[in-house]
């Protein structure tokens, strides 16, 4: 069947056909959502695909009658922020489930709140004063801990399987600290009746937290989330594109290759590929080449502003990874990128770590790109102005 609309879907995260695999990250997820009292951290890069597997798992869930409900701490500045997402999500995937639930979780929570309809299902979604907003951390963490504690409580009246994914948890630390996230674990360790996933993507961090003598030391089993077998991928780009009308073998191996390990990054290639040829109805391994370009140009005021951003120190780092074969702080490599000292430019390649442009790889740079189409854009744009060798 020839259809116009495209098989691959990059905004915001996939459900249904537009999701594939991850079939034991979703068994793992799940067996955690059933069991009250379990803890998982979820974690891997970004771009990966983890919360569309959450938001697969939870879907699940649902289906088998518990309930689950995911809360972007990322997008959060402060902890009540946190409490309200929980409140929100936890009415309406109650209310859902239970009519009479909202008053009944509502009271048990003890605080001031203030309940309004939501615009698309009619339910009462209950939220906390917004003044909580500039009240001391203290205060803040109080009015969290009420609040899971109230589903916790619900939970086990109601005797359902109940969880709860904390999705990029990690930032929990940037706005309320370290003592925030003992705080957490003190409350995650105390219930029962509800199941707890962490997810997060940012590495470092999360290493760190994780340390011996750190808030999250020996709180959770851990999955850590990967790339999808390449070979699976290839295969279902193949397949969505010739059922969507565009004759394609081989270019999904193609775009994987290009692409590199990141879901989104491989479905956006793929999308690309879509939209170039479905008028001609087949693809080939060179509309691949050519849709990773139509990416770098769409991002390329953006990653000019990146660029702009760096120090030359750091913009030399970049042009070494994207261009270096062997490692970046070999005497031949610093001579050759303009670097100095090699000290100096660890400290760069970390802060580009530390900024997402870099990431740390198990290959003879010992770096390379976050993103496939930064490296392009450095690449094309910026080399021209070393000596290659
Ligand atoms: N299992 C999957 N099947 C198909 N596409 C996926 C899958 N997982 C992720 N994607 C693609 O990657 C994008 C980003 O995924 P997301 O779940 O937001 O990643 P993360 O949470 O790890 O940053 C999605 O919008 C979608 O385009
Ligand atoms: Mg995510």
């Amino acid at each position: 069947m020839i259809t116009d609309e495209n098989p691959f879907r990059v905004h915001g995260v996939v459900t249904e056909d537009f999701f594939t695999d991850r079939v034991e990250e979703l068994a793992r997820i799940e067996r955690t959502f059933r069991e009250p009292s379990a803890k998982l951290m979820v974690y891997g890069p970004r771009r990966m695909g983890k919360t569309s597997a959450l938001m697969q798992a939870i879907a699940r869930h649902e289906q088998q009658g518990g309930v689950a409900f995911l809360v972007d701490v990322s997008t959060a500045s402060a902890l009540v922020d946190i409490a309200n997402r929980v409140l929100e999500a936890a009415g309406r995937a109650l209310g859902r489930k239970w009519r009479d639930a909202i008053g009944d979780f509502v009271s048990r929570i003890g605080l001031k709140l203030s309940l309004s309809p939501d615009a698309t299902t009619g339910l009462v979604v209950p939220s906390l004063d917004l003044e909580l907003r500039s009240s001391s951390l203290e205060d803040q963490r109080r009015s969290l801990g009420q609040t899971l504690d109230a589903v916790d409580a619900m939970a086990r009246q109601r005797q359902v399987s109940l969880a709860i994914v904390l999705d990029e948890f990690q930032e929990i630390g940037r706005f309320g600290g370290e003592s925030a996230e003992w705080h957490l674990r003190g409350i995650l360790q105390q219930h029962q009746h509800v199941s707890y996933v962490l997810a997060g993507s940012q590495a470092h961090i999360i290493e760190r937290m994780l340390d011996k003598g750190r808030a999250f030391y020996g709180l959770a089993d851990h999955l850590h989330f990967g790339p999808i077998d390449p070979g699976h991928m290839a295969q279902w780009i193949d397949a969505r594109l010739t059922s969507a009308g565009v004759k394609a073998a081989g270019v999904g191996a193609e775009v994987v290759s290009a692409a590199g390990p990141r879901t989104r990054d491989i479905v956006l290639v793929a999308r690309q590929c879509f939209d170039r040829s479905a008028s001609a109805g087949t693809a080939d391994a060179a509309e691949v080449t050519l849709a990773v370009d139509d990416i770098v140009t769409a991002q390329g005021a953006l990653l000019e502003a990146t660029w702009m951003g760096l120090t030359p120190l750091q913009q030399n780092v970049l042009r070494a990874v994207a261009a270096l074969t062997e490692g970046l702080t070999r005497s031949s490599s610093l001579r050759r990128f303009g670097l100095g000292s090699s000290g100096s430019t660890t400290n760069a390649a970390s802060a580009l770590v530390h900024a997402g442009h870099l990431v740390k790889a198990a290959n003879p740079v010992g770096y390379a790109f976050d993103s496939p189409f930064f490296r392009r854009w450095v690449e094309q744009t910026t080399l021209g102005d070393v000596v290659r060798g």
